[in-house]
């Protein structure tokens, strides 16, 4: 498929999971891209950072819109939903079929990877529209600031999830052990989690006593490693303001804290930090590899990396990598896993942070193999949510926004 082709299906995905309109409930206009009109029909945060990035190469407009409507939905104290209900109507059968932490009825009361100054970054750079620029930073410094503020209580750097649907990969096996997972399978992962939002019912909203409560209380690496990137980004959007020092220190922080912390040597691996005292969740997953998004990750680390995991068929090279779980791995699931995602199959949005990652670090020909072979998945098998990592088999949604992100590989 030539780049023509290519962005041609893209923009009728795009197209076609937009959703426009005035909200019912807070008068305000909306204009996004879902991230499948199926299984996904409101705003998700990450996605939307994403579908922002490939409406860069198509429609810079919408870019701009996608972001300003996510950021509508910033709340007074600085915090960032991972959904938003735009459209109330479609919630009840949402919800009769997932469960969603609540405080509001329209807007989730969790967080997602926040690669949102990222985003902004790049739409900025792309279009150099500055109102847009200094509409964006109240809300991303309200928003970075309320992460250091309430998810890193012991204060070393890392950010704290409270429940895995936060770091945007939901049912991953890095999880099982802090769950006591019974069952291997999405009903399974659901029971477990329903346990973990009764105990979180009187807390809900007060995200100091919910870490306390010491109940899911993960240092996760791959959100870590974007909070890392986001912050980057937005003291690079402060320019000469003095809150940029205070945004780049974080970033210095929070990276050496991945490393001191969270790289285990034996291994050649990150692992998150679960609980207060910080125990290692030894279960190589995609988020282990996260931290080659920093570019200033040290030298041996990369290789490492690379050398160990990568680029072992063993582990992570399978014939269309990267799957989410290597292939080593007894809780490895290739296949279609009826909604236990996060277990084998590869994904887009790894791929486009990993390839942009190893390109960076000097590794062309790598980030050149992920990019193809991203791009053979799509043109086999669609725009699917996540694919068989031997086959290239389309798995999870159809017509799925983020895959879109290959335009931006
Ligand atoms: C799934 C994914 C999550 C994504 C959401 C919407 O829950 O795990 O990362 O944001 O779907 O696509």
């Amino acid at each position: 498929m030539d780049r023509q082709e290519l962005e041609a299906k893209a923009r009728q995905i795009l197209l076609t999971n937009l959703k426009q309109g005035v909200a019912d409930w807070n008068g305000k206009e909306y204009s996004f891209v879902c991230p499948s009109l199926t299984g996904y029909p409101f705003q998700w945060f990450w996605d939307s950072c994403f579908h922002a990035i490939a409406l860069i190469h198509l429609d810079l407009e919408q870019a701009k819109k996608e972001l300003t409507t996510l950021m509508s939905g910033a709340l007074p104290n600085g915090f960032m939903p991972h959904m938003i209900f735009w459209e109330m109507e479609k919630q009840p059968d949402f919800l009769g079929r997932n469960i969603v932490g609540m405080t509001t009825p329209n807007t989730s009361a969790t967080m997602q990877p926040p690669i949102i100054a990222y985003a902004v970054e790049r739409v900025y750079q792309a279009t150099g529209d500055e109102a847009f620029k200094d509409a964006a930073l109240p809300v991303l410094t309200g928003f970075y600031r309320w992460l250091r503020e309430m998810r890193d209580p012991d204060n070393d750097g890392l950010i704290a999830v409270i429940q895995p649907e936060e770091a945007g990969t939901d049912c991953s096996p890095k999880y099982d052990e802090v769950l006591g997972l019974e069952e291997l399978s999405n009903q399974g992962f659901i029971t477990a989690l329903r346990k973990v939002y009764a105990a979180y019912e009187p807390l809900r909203g007060d995200d100091h006593r919910v870490l306390a409560a010491d109940l899911f209380h993960v240092e996760d690496v791959l959100v870590n490693s974007i909070y890392v990137m986001g912050l980057r980004s937005l003291a690079r959007l402060l320019g000469d303001a003095p809150e940029a020092a205070e945004f780049n220190r974080e970033a210095d922080k929070t990276r050496d804290a991945l490393v001191a912390k969270c790289w285990d040597e034996e291994a050649g691996a990150f692992f998150d930090l679960s609980g207060v005292a910080e125990k290692p969740l030894k279960e190589v997953t995609i988020s282990s590899l996260m931290p080659l998004v920093m570019e200033d990750l040290p030298r041996p680390i990369v290789e490492r990396l690379v050398n160990t995991w990568v680029t072992d068929p063993k582990h992570f090279w399978t014939p269309y990598p990267l799957p989410s779980v290597p292939a080593s791995d007894p809780k490895f699931m290739p296949g279609n896993p009826r909604g236990f995602i996060w277990r084998g199959p590869s994904w887009i949005n790894t791929n486009w942070f990993l390839s942009h990652a190893l390109r960076r670090h000097g590794y062309a020909d790598l980030a050149d193999t992920i990019v193809a072979k991203s791009q053979e998945c799509i043109e086999k098998s669609g725009f699917r949510e996540y694919y068989e990592p031997f086959t290239a088999e389309g798995l999870g949604a159809r017509d799925f926004g983020w895959s879109t992100l290959i335009l931006d590989m």
